[in-house]
């Protein structure tokens, strides 16, 4: 375990190589390479260079970060900077009492009561899609992302924000595509410096300003149509400071609607392609998954079904622990640490990377293979429960968890009996781990009607 302690210690620094020895295969794919550095060095490894960088994957030492947050453990990183060039300060990005207020302040319009009520938006979503897919051409290559993308998109806006900006879907996926980089990138690095004019950077304002367009546009809309619908944009507006009886600021009206958006579609939308991918990849499994959803009988499910469907949720599961969406974590430490008797300084950089814990030879089996079968209730039994965080754990877990997990499985139930997705033969599908962890050329794929 860790303990904050407030001298220099006489411990050794953690092992690991220079930054420059690594910097090629980071650059290749920086989850398998920051995984590849916990192979080779163990659980703490320091990755020196122009950023030092702390890698932690003993499960206590992440659950000892996790539980912790604001002063203990904080934001107050390069990463969250780059994010809150888009996203402001936002859930995901706020950080200490501005962070306790609006969570707390959010935090009832995601119980699982309201949430489960969002079936019924979600399968009007997906059948409309059901429609579309069955009107498309025989042998016409698909590209899976902006498909899930859009669905996705489609059901944030509805829920949470009213319908007013199901138009934008479309949009949406494209303005994703400029924002969604690796927080360290030459690309991302620049944002920081938007009066550089790079090629980056001016696609990055262009698209900022659409964004802002469309999410202050949905706001005053709100406004003048007056509040009372009940979602978690009348929540937002409505909302008074006990103290001051003051509302809340517009520009974190917006920060909040916009982090919203973009972290509560492109990570189910990313989740739903990879278990497409490995269910085309794995006939078994898929044949398996075919015949629990046969007791819907054709219907679509309702959140009360699941209960029936526990293969569904481990395949899910599954897929989640193999291409986390989110590959990467990061916190910064106010105090020096000592974790597995190694020295951190306070203010380090330390990486909490799911990807890799979800592969650790001491808690998984075969990390490599897919097998839903080890999420059953049985096979789970006395497992750690920190090597497995796809929506991350402790305070400042997702607080999406309910409802991305609810429409990734509705999603499936509806769209799997009814079509056979397999990628387009030749279509490289190879990850990339931006914000994201997401197939770097989309992903291609032929949608056939079961027969
Ligand atoms: C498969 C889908 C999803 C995955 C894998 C996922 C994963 C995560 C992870 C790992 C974090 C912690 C990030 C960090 O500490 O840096 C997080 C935070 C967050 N997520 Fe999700 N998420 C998903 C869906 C959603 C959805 C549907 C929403 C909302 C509609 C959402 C909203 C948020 C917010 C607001 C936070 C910040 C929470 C806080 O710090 O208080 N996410 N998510």
């Amino acid at each position: 375990m860790s303990t904050a302690v407030e001298s220099k210690l006489p411990l050794p620094r953690p092992p690991g190589p220079s930054f420059w020895q690594g910097f090629k295969a980071y650059g290749r794919d920086p989850a398998m390479y920051m995984h590849q550095l916990f192979l080779d060095y163990g659980e703490v490894v320091c990755w020196r260079g122009t950023m030092t960088i702390y890698l932690l994957n003993n499960p206590d030492h992440v659950r000892q970060v996790l539980t912790q947050a604001h002063p203990e453990f904080t934001k107050d990183l390069y990463d969250y900077r780059v994010l809150k060039q888009t996203l402001g300060n936002g859930l995901v990005t706020n950080d200490g009492a501005d962070w306790t207020r609006q969570r707390r302040l959010m935090q009832p319009m995601f119980h699982h009561k309201i949430v489960n009520a969002f079936d019924t938006a979600i399968n009007g979503f997906t059948a409309t899609l059901v429609d579309r897919w069955q009107q498309l051409p025989a042998g016409q290559p698909v590209a899976l992302e902006r498909e899930m993308s859009r669905i996705t998109f489609q059901i944030v806006a509805a829920t949470l924000f009213g319908s007013e900006i199901n138009d934008h879907a479309h949009e949406m996926v494209d303005i994703l595509d400029v924002i969604n980089v690796n927080t360290k990138s030459a690309a991302a690095f620049l944002t920081l410096y938007p009066w550089i004019p790079s090629p980056h950077n001016r696609r990055f304002k262009r698209v900022m300003q659409r964004l802002d367009n469309i999410v202050y546009n949905l706001i005053n809309g709100r406004r003048a149509s007056g509040i009372g619908s009940q979602d978690l944009l009348d929540r937002l507006l409505s909302v008074r400071d006990e103290q001051s009886g003051l509302g809340m600021e517009e520009k974190q009206v917006r920060d909040e609607v916009v982090t919203l958006m973009l972290a509560g579609h492109e990570t189910s939308a990313t989740a739903l392609q990879w278990i497409f991918y490995l269910l085309s990849k794995h006939p078994e499994v898929e044949a398996a998954l075919l015949s629990e959803l046969a007791v819907l009988s054709g219907n679509p499910a309702t959140s009360g079904d699941l209960s029936r469907l526990p293969y569904l949720k481990q395949v899910v599961q599954e897929s989640m622990r193999i291409y986390p969406p989110v590959w990467g974590i990061a916190r910064t430490s106010t105090h020096e640490q000592e974790f597995g008797g190694y020295r951190i300084p306070a203010g380090a950089y330390l990486s909490i990377m799911p990807y890799s814990l979800h592969r650790h030879p001491d808690h998984w089996t075969e990390p490599a293979r897919f097998d839903p079968d080890r999420f059953s209730p049985q096979r789970s039994a006395g497992r750690h429960s920190y090597c497995y965080i796809p929506f991350a754990a402790g305070p400042r877990a997702c607080i999406g968890v309910g409802m991305s997990m609810l429409e990734i499985q509705l999603v499936l139930a509806q769209l799997l009996p009814r079509f056979w997705v397999r990628p387009v033969p030749g279509h490289v599908i190879k990850p990339m781990a931006t914000v994201t962890y997401r197939p770097r050329f989309g992903m291609q794929v032929f949608i056939e009607p079961r027969q």
